[in-house]
C-alpha cells in the first residue's frame, strides 16, 4: 500500500485487482471490485483476509444478498456460529438458525412493542462489545448486512483495539497485560438493568475467562480485548475491576480510534472481533423498522492460549 495514498490494491489473478480505500487513520476500509452475490474465489477470499488483517473493518456497498448468499459468503472464512446464546428460539423470525436477527421486528414483521423482552436484551448491543466474547472460543469475523435502515440513527460504531493498545501509557500496559477477565451476557445486560433471565439462561451464561490483552494469531499484533460482557477480573475486587474496565473502554473508544458507519440498504460490513469493539447507536425504534442480519465466523481458540 502506498502510504501517500489510502488505497490498498490486491491482485486476484488474470490481470484483475480489488481495492480497499482506507476510511480512518488507523483502520477501516471501503472495498471496491466485489460482487458478493456470486461465490467468491480463493484469491478474492485471501484478498479480503489481507484487508482484514490491515484494516480490521471492511465495508462493501451495494451488495444485494438474501440469507443464503450471506451465509455462503461468511462460510468461506470458517465455521459459522449458531445464533444467540440467551436464545429466544420461540420467537425466531428467520429460518436459518445460524443467522442472527439484528432487527426490531417480530416474527409477523411488525415492530416489537416497547417492553418486548427480546428488544430489552438487544439494547445491550448499544454498549461497546466484541461479539461472542462470552464464549470459550470467541468470534473471529462478523458479517452484518443491511436490509432495511431507519431514516436517521441506527449507525454502528467500531473502535480499533490495536491502536488503543499501542497508545496506552507504558505503565498501564504493564498493569493490564497479564489480566484475565470473566465475560457473560448476564454482565452486559445487567449494566442496562436487564436481569430477566430464566434459571436455564443463567446456566447457559456461565462466565468464561478471556485475556484482557490478546495477540492476533497471524499479524502478531497485540490488542485490548474489551467488551461490555466483562463483569470481573480474576483476583480483583469487583468494583475496582469494573472501574478499570470502564477507564480502559473510555480510553479505547476515543474519537481517534473510532469509525462510525452510517448504513445504506445492501451495505455489508465485516469486522474482526479479535481486534475491534463495536456498538449500535439508538434510533426511533418504536416508529421505524431496522432489519440487519449477521453471520459470525468462530475463532480458532480461547484467548487463554495466546502468548502475550
Ligand atoms: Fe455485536
Amino acid at each position: 500500500m502506498d502510504s501517500a495514498s489510502t488505497v490498498f490494491k490486491v491482485q486476484i489473478g488474470s490481470g484483475q485487482e480489488v481495492q480497499f480505500t482506507q476510511l480512518r487513520p488507523t483502520f477501516a476500509a471501503q472495498a471496491h471490485g466485489f460482487d458478493l452475490s456470486q461465490p467468491i474465489t480463493d484469491a478474492q477470499r485471501d484478498a479480503i483476509d489481507q484487508a482484514m488483517e490491515r484494516f480490521a473493518v471492511v465495508v462493501f456497498s451495494d451488495q444485494k444478498l438474501d440469507d443464503e448468499q450471506l451465509f455462503s459468503f461468511g462460510a468461506r472464512f470458517g465455521p459459522i456460529e449458531g445464533a444467540g446464546t440467551t436464545t429466544f428460539q420461540d420467537r425466531r423470525r428467520l429460518a436459518n438458525a445460524q443467522i442472527n436477527d439484528i432487527s426490531n421486528l417480530q416474527a409477523d414483521g411488525t415492530i416489537m412493542p416497547a417492553d418486548d423482552r427480546h428488544r430489552m436484551s438487544g439494547l445491550g448491543n448499544l454498549l461497546w462489545h466484541s461479539d461472542s466474547s462470552y464464549k470459550t472460543v470467541p468470534a473471529q469475523y462478523s458479517f452484518l448486512h443491511a436490509r432495511v435502515v431507519p431514516p436517521e440513527g441506527g449507525e454502528t460504531e467500531f473502535a480499533d483495539m490495536r491502536a488503543a493498545w499501542d497508545e496506552l501509557p507504558a505503565k498501564l500496559k504493564e498493569r493490564v497485560k497479564g489480566l484475565i477477565c470473566e465475560h457473560s451476557m448476564i454482565y452486559s445486560r445487567g449494566k442496562i438493568g436487564f436481569t430477566d433471565f430464566s434459571a436455564e439462561e443463567i446456566k447457559r451464561c456461565t462466565p468464561v475467562p478471556q485475556r484482557l490483552v490478546r495477540r492476533h494469531e497471524k499479524t502478531g499484533r497485540l490488542s485490548l480485548f474489551l467488551s461490555a460482557h466483562i463483569g470481573r477480573i480474576e483476583g480483583w475486587q469487583t468494583p475496582e475491576a469494573i472501574l478499570l474496565i470502564q477507564d480502559l473502554t473510555e480510553f479505547a473508544t476515543g474519537p481517534q480510534f473510532v469509525y462510525q458507519h452510517k448504513w445504506q440498504v445492501n451495505d455489508l460490513v465485516i469486522w474482526d472481533n479479535r481486534t475491534t469493539m463495536h456498538r449500535g447507536r439508538s434510533f426511533e425504534s418504536h416508529t421505524y423498522p431496522r432489519d440487519l442480519r449477521r453471520v459470525t465466523v468462530q475463532g480458532s481458540a480461547s484467548t487463554l492460549r495466546d502468548c502475550v
